[in-house]
C-alpha cells in the first residue's frame, strides 16, 4: 500500500505541465470570460495536456491584483477539442492524468483515490459521483480560447 502510494507521488510530480500563464487584460480575444492560452489547436492530441491560464475574477469583496491562476486539461476525443476541469467531484482535491500506475489512461484524484476515465466520467465504485465539469471553448485564428466552466 505504500509503495503503491509512493509511487503515484512520484508519478505525479512527472506529469507533463504545459503553462501558457496570459493574462486577459493584455491578451484580447474571445469576448467576454474566454482567455486566450496561447495553445495553437493544431497542437492539441489525445493526450490530456495540463493547461494553466489566468483569470482576474471578484470573490465578494476580494480580487487579487495579479489574477488567478487556472487548469484545464486539454486533450481531443474522437477529434473533438475538450478542456476539463481538474477539480474532483467528490471534494474538491485536484486531479492528475495517468499519476497513478495502478490506473493507467485514466483522471485520479490522490485524497481519496477518486477516478475518471479520459473523458472525464466517473469511474464507478469510487468516490466521486459525477464527471468533472467541463470548460466552454472557443476556436478563434486557430487558437484555443478557454471560457466559464459548464457544471456538469
Ligand atoms: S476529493 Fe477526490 S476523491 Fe475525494
Amino acid at each position: 500500500m505504500l509503495g503503491g502510494t509512493a509511487g503515484f507521488l512520484g508519478a505525479g510530480m512527472l506529469f507533463p505541465m504545459v503553462r501558457f500563464a496570459v493574462d486577459p487584460v493584455l491578451k484580447k480575444g474571445g469576448g467576454v470570460g474566454f482567455v486566450d492560452v496561447n495553445l495553437p489547436v493544431n497542437q492539441i492530441k489525445d493526450k490530456p495536456i495540463a493547461v494553466e491560464f489566468k483569470v482576474h475574477r471578484k470573490d465578494g469583496w476580494y480580487e487579487p491584483a495579479e489574477g488567478e491562476t487556472l487548469t484545464a486539461w486539454v486533450m481531443r476525443q474522437n477529434g473533438k477539442v475538450v478542456a476539463l476541469s481538474p477539480v474532483c467531484k467528490h471534494l474538491g482535491c485536484t486531479v492528475n492524468w495517468d499519476s497513478n500506475p495502478q490506473f493507467k489512461n485514466e483522471f485520479f484524484c490522490p485524497c481519496h483515490f477518486g477516478r475518471y476515465y479520459k473523458d472525464g466520467t466517473n469511474v464507478p465504485g469510487t468516490p466521486p459521483s459525477k464527471p468533472l465539469d467541463k470548460y466552454q471553448i472557443k476556436e478563434e485564428n486557430g487558437k484555443l480560447l478557454i471560457g466559464p466552466v459548464i457544471k456538469a
